[in-house]
């Protein structure tokens, strides 16, 4: 549990699995499985982590309502899954308002929010700056926290000039909005040193680690290319992404001493237990949520606090 003079945050925490919303997502929720796991949720004071906002509506390659696009989210053994999802979403105006209402129904909801570097530094960071500013407008006092996703393309250039942006951009948030508790999502491939920087930036918390690029898990040199390699190779994430995931946790704990949520290719209780284990503040749950939402609400319940 993370608890802070600006609030708290669940030992158990559900990232992104219940949508941008936070209360849950189509077309998951014409299963009664996960319709309970978002009961349970609510009922148990669960923090939510949403699915991330861009400043305005983007349509990435997975469309809910359109099945073409379905193919952009498979299964992988193991309770894994393999996504190239692309950030479809209402734009962060729509978004805070699926939140207030969520809110406002008793769920403890922390938006997510993905600064669109592609567009350049500056453009993003006032995207940022602006969809803070209509956060606080739209959900007011029970705006408290933020998750920022820094989650970059998969090549050397690219990771290093995401993790400079990062920095300002973090800045440039802090510095607008000192009492914020700001979550930093990072991923396998950042260095160390960025959430180092991170740390001596002030943000409050790292949230440690999104999907992990296919090449990663799956090495070409043993398996075949990744089924979604038109469109990057997509992120893999559940079991199979555990392993990976544990160990870079593991030295990030060394690396940093803010609290940490960790989390990726959590399956059963005993994935968390060894979260807590090696110091995470919190673990977070998507996958299991998705893919096993039964097994997701018994988490839950027994690491309830
Ligand atoms: C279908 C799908 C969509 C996701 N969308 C987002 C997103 O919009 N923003 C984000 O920060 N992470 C996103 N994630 C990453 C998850 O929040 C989580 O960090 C990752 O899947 C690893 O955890 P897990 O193994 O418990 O799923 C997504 C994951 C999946 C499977």
């Amino acid at each position: 549990m993370i608890q802070s003079a600006k609030g708290r945050i669940s030992t158990i925490v559900i990232s992104t699995a219940l949508g941008t919303s936070g209360r849950g997502i189509f077309p998951y929720t014409l299963l009664p499985g996960y319709r309970r796991l978002v009961r349970a949720v609510k009922d148990n004071g669960t923090t939510v982590l949403t699915k991330s906002a861009t400043r305005f509506k983007r349509k990435g390659n997975f469309v809910p309502l359109n099945p073409l696009t379905w193919e952009y989210i498979q299964r992988l053994p193991d309770t894994g899954m393999l996504n190239a999802y692309g950030l479809t979403n209402p734009g962060v105006e729509g978004c805070a308002q699926g939140i207030r209402l969520s809110l406002g129904m008793g769920f403890k909801v922390i938006p997510n929010f993905y600064p669109e570097f592609a567009k350049g530094t500056e453009t993003a960071i006032s995207e940022t700056l602006e969809a803070i500013d209509l956060y606080q407008k739209i959900l007011g006092p029970f705006f408290w926290a933020l998750e920022l996703n820094f989650s970059c393309p998969n090549s050397q250039e690219a990771i290093k000039e995401n993790v400079q942006q990062g920095l300002k951009c973090t800045q440039a948030v802090m510095a607008r909005n000192p009492s914020l508790f700001l979550i930093a999502k990072i991923s396998r491939v950042h260095p160390y040193e960025f959430a180092q920087e991170l740390e001596s930036s002030g943000v409050n918390a790292i949230h440690g680690i999104n999907t992990i690029p296919y090449e990663i898990i799956f090495p070409e040199e043993r398996y075949p290319r990744s089924p979604l390699w038109q469109v990057g190779g997509g992120g893999v994430s559940g079991g199979p992404a555990f392993e990976e995931a544990f160990n870079y946790n593991q030295t990030l704990r060394k690396k940093v001493s803010l609290p940490l949520i960790m989390g990726c290719g959590v399956r059963t209780s005993e994935d968390v237990r060894k979260y807590l284990d090696i110091g995470a503040a919190a673990v977070s749950l998507c996958t299991l949520a998705l893919r096993r939402p039964q097994e997701a609400e018994k988490i839950i319940t027994t690491h309830h606090g």
